[in-house]
Formats: structure tokens, C-alpha cells, sequence
């Protein structure tokens, strides 16, 4: 088998003549694809760019989310098919929802979510595993014309109870557990907890009680979800301006306090059911995967709306790429459920390749429904992007972007034209999007030199309006270093053919199995540990996960405990604070920490040192003794050694 993804060239073809018009004419090419969706009251404005960045896509429109992905396929025919495929190997259990059912399922509990005093604008958050109600959930919410939080399972009752101070929800939606491969993570108590700590409280929590374990009621505010929903009278979609917000997502940022990124709604309508056909080449009636989690946004916009509003069924898959049971469990949902698309992190793939290198479990499956596997998440190095292709015999198209966009930047748009896949590069600039590589003065880099990336303003629709509640802080972050552009804190270079290639982050951000990290998160739990005089965390390189955590820290002096305790504790403290997806494993205790002559931790010199890449002494540093323990500490812990050069 093996794909052939030479052919198309990037210079000619329609590809180049769509992607030109976006940026010469972007509202009427956004005008164009707005006929495309419902609206209650179609927009006159096409951009409002009066208050930049602050910029509103289809600002006087009217329009609902929800009924963009439902109603409207039920009323022209598409009822009786799947809008969601269930699959979940750790409860064995295989459903199909139709859109008709979907519809009514979403009706109730938005009427729930109403008797609860949810109303436009108000905030619900859904902390939920992988189960067809977190879908409910949502799209209820977006019927009401409320706003939802959705909230990653894997993270810890602090990190929940922040997210509740910020966007103060009305109601909580939760489950009583999720399941992972080998435990039952039981979710109220971790609820409970947050909202103990939150200042915040909500009116009500509506708990879903799944068979696996059953959770304690045990407070006046919270509702069973049956019988929430069990005498209530379904209810209508509420039209929103386009430009109010859909939902918030938290994402990390620099420091501990997450950024709530804010989607508005008619972009967001218009943005995603335009990449599904153009970037994705899916049709009404083709089943879509995204391999993810509804917690993240490749779940917002490719589990739960892009599919759903292009009239796809969407499958909701409930299980890992290995363990559940084995390393062919994609194969098999591809073939039972005759998946056109899938989409994961580049990471899912390393962990079947390393179980079944020869695709044994592959040859077991029949595929031929299956005609393109999209990646991203993190970079997909060059090996695992070569299997994958050899494996799967169809294209395997990297593609980039971030919870700010929503959908990618760059990527091959298969629905336009098939452009050659390049190892390496996540592909050519989307329509709508102007990428540039500036160099710290703002002037573009020749091609090849790297830079930071960035927009040229306006972005597309789709993209973030805002962060909740901080509009300095999303105007500091992203549009202060690079006037009229948007920051995307990635490095990189384009090369002559406009290939892009994504390098490293700018930020202490970190990728750990296509999850987004902040390291100034974990380094603020471990300063907060009585011993710890200072510390740092970085991202190393690791085989499975791409990138993995790792502390360092420096202990008060007249410190005399054990440092393997001590280690043991800032493990368990990271887990406790943030939450298992952290994957916070290992630190080395050092004497201090190195750095430059002005106090800047040389986190580049030590990021090598583990990675055991080469490096240079840094001319500015004040103790490089200091290196050497480095060395030695990294050793002891299994790290390679790596060279000076
Ligand atoms: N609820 C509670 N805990 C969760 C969780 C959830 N929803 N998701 C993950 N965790 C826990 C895991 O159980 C694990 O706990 P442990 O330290 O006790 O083992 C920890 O968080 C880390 O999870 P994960 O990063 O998923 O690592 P893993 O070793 O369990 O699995 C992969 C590795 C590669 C199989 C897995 O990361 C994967 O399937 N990735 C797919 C990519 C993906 O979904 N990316 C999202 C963006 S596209
Ligand atoms: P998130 O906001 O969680 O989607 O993470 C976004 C970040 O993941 C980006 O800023 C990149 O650093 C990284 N990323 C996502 N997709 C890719 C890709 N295809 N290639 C390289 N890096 C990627």
C-alpha cells in the first residue's frame, strides 16, 4: 500500500484562486459562505472592523447554533439518519442517535436547563466523559442562546473551580463517573470539591447517573438529568446576534489563570460547516471522526458542531487508540461504523504504531470506506506521518491550528484541490488566513528563516473575539508584539512553495500527547511546596507523547528531607492541582537553578541537555558548574546525555 501525495502543485490549480480571493475579498467571500447556513435575520454587515481586533464577523445577524445543527436537517429530510454514532468499548455499549431523536433529546433538556433559570447569555458548565448527553448538553445550551464551558475530565477539582470563578455558570452538568482504561474516575466528588473551593455557586448541578457508579445527591442543589427532563415541555431555539458568544474554552496561557477563549456564533456557524466540505471533503451523510474529547476544541468544532452542522454523522467514540482493547481499535470503528474521515493527534498514532509496527491488527479490518486520516494537535514528525501513510494507503494530511482559531491555519484543503502533502509542514495557509514570519523588528523573514508566526488582521470567522471577562489581556497577548497582526506563540518558517512548518512554541506552553500545557501552571505548584526555594518545569522530548513535563527544583536551604519524598509530594501535588492529563512524572532537585548573568532561567540549555541534543556553554550564564549537576541529575533519571559543544 502507500498513497502517492506528489501529485497537485501547490502554484496552480483552483486551490489558489479560492485562497487569493479570501484575502483580496474576504467579506465577499465570507458572504458567499454564509448563504450556506440559516439565519434568522440574514446579515447586512458582513465585517465590523471599527474596533480592531475586536473585529465582528456578520455583526447584525441573527442566528441560532443549534438549529443550524439540528432542526434544519430535520426539516429537510435528514431525520431518520445517524447524527451521532456511540462507541464505547470501556462500557461495551454501541448506540445510534438519530437527527429526529438528537432533536428531541435536545429540546427536553434545554426546557430542563430553563426551569433551572438558564437563559441567553447565561453560562452553563459541562464537565462530562465521552457520552451522547454531553452532546445534549451542549446543543441545549446553544438552543437557549446561553453560553457553555466545556471542561476537559482529566482535570483536577482546582483547575474546575477556577474556571467556575471565571465564567460564574448558572448550572453544572456533570456525570457521575468516566471511565478511563483500568479505573472509574468518580466525577462528584470532584464537583463538589471545586464548587467548595469556588466562590462562585451555581443554582443547580444536573448529574447524569451512569450504571457504572452510581453518585451520592447529596446536596440541595443538584438534580437527577431523568428527572429533570421527565415532565418538562420542549423548547424552541432563541436567536442570537451573531456575534454573541457560543461558548468559552479555557486553553493555557503563560501563566496558571487559563485564558477563556470566546467564540461568537454566526462565525462560528459559517466558519465550520464551510471546512467541512472545503478542508475535510465530507458530505451530508458521510460519517466523521474525531478521535478526541469533547473537552478539547477539536471535540467543540469536530466532534459536536462542524459535523453536525455539514449534516455528517458524527462518531463519539468512548476508548483509547491501544488498550481498548487493543492496538486495532481504530481500525475497527473505521470499519463498523464506515468512516469517510478521521481525525486525531499525531500521538494516537504513535501509540499504535509502537504496539502493532506492522499493521497486523490492520490487516484484520476492511477500510474501504475510509479515504483520508487528518492530524494535528502537535508537530506529527516525519516517521510517524510516513507509517501512517504507508499503513493506511490514503492521504494523511497534517494541518494546524489552535483553541484560539477553532479550525486550522494551515492544512491541505482536500475538498478544494488535493496539494501535495510535504513531510514536516502542516500544509499551505487556509483560506482566510494571511501568514506571515516576522522577525522581532516586525519586517518578514526570507523563506526558509524562521520567525514568529503570525495573521495579518482581520482573521477569518470562526476565530476567537475575545477572552472572557480580560479583553486587555487578549489584546496584550495576541495583537501588542506585532501591530495588525494576530501572535499565534508559534515558531516557524514558510518555505518557497508557501509550505509552513510549525517548530516550537514562543511561550512556556506545552504539548503532552496533543494536550496543551502550561508550564508556568506547574511551576507555581510546585513554589507553593514548603520546601521548594525555586524551581522550573520544561517540555522534554518523549517518544510516545511528543513532549512530557519535567520539574527542577531547588530546596530551601537547612532542607534536610528526603529528596525522593519530596519529589513523590510535588508528583502528587501536580496531579491533585492541575490533574493526571498534566502527566507531571519526574523532577530533579538541584542545588539552584542556571541562569543568565540578568536571572533569565536558561530553560533552552536545559531542554537540550535532556533532550540530549547538542549545546553551546551560553556566554551570559553566571555559575556553569551549575550545568554539570544538571547533567548528572538528568543522568540518574534515564535522560540521555547529550553534548557540548
Ligand atoms: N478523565 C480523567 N482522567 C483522564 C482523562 C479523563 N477524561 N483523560 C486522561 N486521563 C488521565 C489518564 O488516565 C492518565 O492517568 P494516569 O497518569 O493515571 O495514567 C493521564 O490522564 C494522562 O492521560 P493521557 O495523556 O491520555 O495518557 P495515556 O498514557 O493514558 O494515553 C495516549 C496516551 C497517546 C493513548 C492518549 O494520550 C491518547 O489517546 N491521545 C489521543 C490524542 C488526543 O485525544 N488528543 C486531543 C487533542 S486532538
Ligand atoms: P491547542 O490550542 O490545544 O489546539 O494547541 C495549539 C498548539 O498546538 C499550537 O499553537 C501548536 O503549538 C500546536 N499544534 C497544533 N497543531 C499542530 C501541528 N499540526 N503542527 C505543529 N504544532 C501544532
Amino acid at each position: 500500500m502507500g498513497f502517492d501525495s506528489s501529485s497537485g502543485a501547490a502554484a496552480n490549480g483552483p486551490f489558489k484562486e479560492i485562497y487569493q480571493r479570501s484575502i483580496d475579498d474576504p467579506q465577499g467571500f465570507w458572504e458567499d459562505a454564509a448563504a450556506d447556513v440559516h439565519w434568522s435575520k440574514p446579515p447586512k454587515t458582513i465585517l465590523d472592523e471599527s474596533n480592531s481586533p475586536f473585529n465582528q464577523w456578520f455583526a447584525d445577524g441573527e442566528i441560532n447554533a443549534c438549529y443550524n445543527a439540528l432542526d434544519i436537517h430535520v426539516e429537510q429530510g435528514r431525520g431518520e439518519q445517524a447524527a451521532i454514532i456511540y462507541d464505547s468499548p470501556v462500557t461495551e455499549t454501541k448506540s445510534r442517535i438519530s437527527y429526529a431523536e438528537l432533536l428531541d433529546q435536545v429540546r427536553h433538556f434545554a426546557a430542563a436547563l430553563q426551569a433551572c433559570g438558564v437563559s441567553k447569555g447565561d453560562r452553563v458548565l459541562i464537565y462530562m466523559p465521552m457520552v451522547p448527553e454531553a452532546l445534549v448538553a451542549v446543543l441545549a445550551t446553544a438552543r437557549l442562546g446561553a453560553v457553555h464551558t466545556v471542561v476537559f475530565g482529566g482535570f483536577a477539582a482546582n483547575e474546575l473551580a477556577v474556571r467556575i470563578d471565571d465564567c460564574s455558570p448558572k448550572v453544572i452538568v456533570s456525570a457521575s463517573c468516566g471511565i478511563e482504561i483500568n479505573r472509574i474516575i468518580e466525577y462528584k466528588p470532584l464537583l463538589d470539591g471545586a464548587i467548595d473551593l469556588a466562590r462562585h455557586k451555581p443554582t443547580n448541578c444536573i448529574l447524569l447517573q451512569r450504571p457504572q457508579c452510581e453518585a451520592p445527591m447529596n446536596n440541595a442543589r443538584d438534580l437527577d438529568w431523568k428527572q429533570a427532563v421527565a415532565s418538562v415541555a420542549p423548547v424552541d431555539c432563541v436567536a442570537v446576534k451573531s456575534t454573541d458568544p457560543l461558548y468559552i474554552l479555557y486553553t493555557s496561557g503563560t501563566t496558571g489563570a487559563p485564558k477563556g477563549v470566546v467564540r461568537d456564533t454566526g462565525g462560528s456557524v459559517v466558519s465550520l460547516k464551510w471546512t467541512m466540505k472545503n478542508i475535510y471533503d465530507v458530505d451530508p451523510g458521510d460519517v466523521y471522526w474525531a478521535a478526541s474529547d469533547i473537552g478539547w476544541v477539536v471535540g467543540h468544532s469536530y466532534i459536536i458542531y462542524g459535523p453536525l452542522f455539514a449534516g455528517n454523522t458524527t462518531v463519539l467514540y468512548e476508548g483509547k487508540p491501544v488498550g481498548t482493547p487493543d492496538a486495532g481499535a481504530f481500525w475497527r470503528v473505521i470499519s463498523e461504523h464506515k468512516v469517510k474521515v478521521l481525525f486525531t493527534a499525531p500521538t494516537a498514532f504513535r501509540a499504535i504504531k509502537r504496539e502493532d509496527p506492522e499493521g497486523e491488527q490492520l490487516a484484520k479490518y476492511d477500510l474501504s470506506n475510509f479515504e483520508a486520516l487528518y492530524l494535528a494537535g502537535e508537530r506529527c514528525d516525519p516517521p510517524t506521518l510516513q507509517w501512517a501513510q504507508e499503513q493506511l494507503g490514503v492521504p494523511v494530511i497534517d494541518h494546524w491550528w489552535q483553541t484560539e482559531t477553532g479550525w486550522s491555519i494551515c492544512a491541505i484543503c482536500k475538498g478544494i484541490e488535493m496539494q501535495e502533502v510535504v513531510s514536516g509542514s502542516p500544509g499551505l495557509p487556509a483560506p482566510g488566513y494571511q501568514l506571515a514570519v516576522l522577525d522581532q523588528e516586525q519586517q518578514t523573514v526570507a523563506a526558509g528563516d524562521i520567525g514568529a508566526l503570525v495573521v495579518k488582521l482581520p482573521l477569518p470567522p470562526g476565530t476567537f473575539t475575545n477572552l472572557w471577562g480580560a479583553p486587555d489581556r487578549y489584546q496584550s497577548s495576541y495583537f501588542e508584539n506585532y501591530p495588525g497582526y494576530y501572535e499565534t506563540g508559534d515558531a516557524g518558517y514558510i518555505d518557497e512553495k508557501g509550505y509552513a512548518f510549525v517548530m516550537a512554541r514562543t511561550d512556556d506552553v506545552i504539548n503532552v500527547a496533543g494536550h496543551r500545557l502550561s508550564t508556568g501552571g506547574m511551576e507555581e505548584v510546585l513554589a507553593s511546596h514548603k520546601d521548594v526555594a525555586e524551581c522550573a518545569v520544561i517540555g522534554v522530548a518523549d517518544e510516545l507523547k511528543g513532549q512530557v513535563p519535567l520539574g527542577f527544583v531547588a530546596l530551601n536551604s537547612g532542607c534536610d528531607r528526603s529528596q525522593e519524598d519530596i519529589v513523590k509530594e510535588l508528583v502528587q501535588m501536580v496531579r491533585e492541582s492541575i490533574g493526571p492529563v498534566a502527566a507531571f512524572k519526574q523532577a530533579a532537585v538541584i542545588a539552584r537553578l542556571p541562569k543568565t548573568r540578568s536571572g533569565k532561567i536558561l530553560r533552552g540549555t536545559m531542554r537540550c541537555i535532556a533532550d540530549g541534543t547538542e549545546w553551546k556553554m551560553p556566554a551570559t550564564i553566571d555559575d556553569p558548574v551549575i550545568l554539570d549537576e544538571i547533567t548528572d541529575a538528568l543522568q540518574s533519571l534515564g535522560y540521555a546525555s547529550s553534548t557540548r559543544t
